[in-house]
């Protein structure tokens, strides 16, 4: 099976892609690298010793995406391609809406000319949008508080509708929660440009020495200890669930919205004393207000996932601790782009 990632170069793309290839499948890249390094599949090639060729072009451009397909036949497409940042997406709504729903319109008709039926979408717990009872599970009604957000929301819709359309589609509309850590060889990991806005690779700054403290938002929320909890889940079991979904999705037509989680809820300070734990390291930090939009509290429904997928995440708080900081340690630079 020759398999289309959009976006692969990117942090859960270039996990995916090597989790993949040591499957057996055959992985194309397409990404702009507006916020990623072609050094990730470098580094994937030299891991699985196998080849993952990267196409540079944008997603939002129907030659680019012609050019892709032109290369050979595809059988499915994992759609990672698009800009992920929460409060970049308030400031700069339409290049989000532009980017993020474009890719998804136009690799759509690409795909159809081309007569490729399956598609993985990532998407995110944060279609839950707020108020919700815990655990969330996906048939829970959805609404979203930032234009990112609505960007997942309508590229489920779009791909729903569209399979509605086709009878040969088969979507699945995978919901990650929170991904962190990196492959355990330390080679390839997530790689933000600037200050960090979330909390792994913040703390892993924190324990290089490139950031001075840890600024901990809140701790006045109903959870056991004040601080915010959520399900953190290693990037390696979201790689797998990404197979689960192919595997899934190459038997079965039509629709089906899976969540990507562990199903347990982890606080701030839960976060911070694995850490320390893990690396030997201590993290200072200071409380600090409440980030704005923020929520309490966000952990994943795995039961579906489980029985559609048969995929449950194996990989422990200890395990996404270690990996994080190795991955740091080894490229304090990130990629060096
Ligand atoms: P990432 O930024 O590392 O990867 C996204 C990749 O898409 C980048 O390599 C970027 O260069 C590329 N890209 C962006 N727009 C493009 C376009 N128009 N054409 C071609 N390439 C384009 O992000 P990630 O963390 O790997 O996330 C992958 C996907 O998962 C994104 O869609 C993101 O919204 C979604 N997601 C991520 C998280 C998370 O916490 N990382 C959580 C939920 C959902
Ligand atoms: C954020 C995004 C969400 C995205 C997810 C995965 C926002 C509002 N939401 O979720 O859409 O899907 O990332 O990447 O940006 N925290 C600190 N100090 C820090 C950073 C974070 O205390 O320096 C706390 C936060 O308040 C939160 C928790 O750590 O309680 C996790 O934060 P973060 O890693 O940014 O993820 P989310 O906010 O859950």
């Amino acid at each position: 099976m020759r398999v289309l990632l959009t976006g692969g170069a990117g942090y859960i793309g270039s996990h995916t892609a090597l989790c993949l290839l040591n499957a057996g499948y055959d992985v194309i890249v397409l990404d702009n690298l507006s916020n990623s390094s072609p050094e990730a599949l470098r580094r994937v090639e030299k891991l699985t010793g196998k080849s993952a060729p990267l196409i540079v072009g944008d997603c939002t451009d129907r030659n680019d995406l012609k050019r892709v397909f032109e290369t050979g036949p595809i059988d499915a497409v994992i759609h990672f391609a698009g800009f992920k940042a929460v409060g970049e997406s308030v400031e700069k709504p339409l290049d989000y809406y532009d980017n993020n729903l474009s890719a998804t319109i136009h690799l759509c008709e690409v795909m159809k000319e081309y007569g490729c039926h399956i598609i993985v979408f990532s998407s995110s717990a944060t279609v839950y949008g707020t108020n919700q009872t815990m655990p969330l599970r996906e048939d829970f009604p959805t609404g979203c508080t930032n234009p990112y957000g609505w960007t997942k929301w309508i590229s489920e819709r779009i791909l729903t509708d569209a399979a509605a359309a086709d009878r040969d589609m088969s979507v699945v509309l995978l919901r990650y929660f929170n991904p962190i850590g990196a492959h355990e060889s330390g080679c390839i990991g997530e790689d933000p440009s600037g200050i960090p806005l979330n909390l792994m690779p913040y703390v892993c700054q924190v324990a290089s020495g490139k950031l001075q403290r840890l600024r901990v938002f809140g701790n006045d929320y109903p959870t056991p200890d004040g601080t915010g909890v959520r399900d953190y889940i290693h990037v390696c079991d979201l790689a797998e669930g990404h197979l689960a979904a192919l595997r899934y999705a190459a038997e079965n037509r039509g629709t089906q919205v899976v969540n990507l989680g562990t199903g347990v809820g982890y606080s701030v300070l839960d976060i911070v004393k694995a850490f320390e734990k893990a690396n030997d390291l201590t993290i200072p930090y200071d409380i600090c207000p409440r980030r704005p939009g923020d929520i309490a509290t966000c952990y994943a429904d795995v039961q579906k996932a489980k029985e559609v997928l048969h995929w449950q995440a194996k990989r422990t708080l200890e395990d996404m601790c270690k990996d994080a900081w190795n991955w740091q340690k080894n490229n304090p630079r990130g990629y060096e782009k």
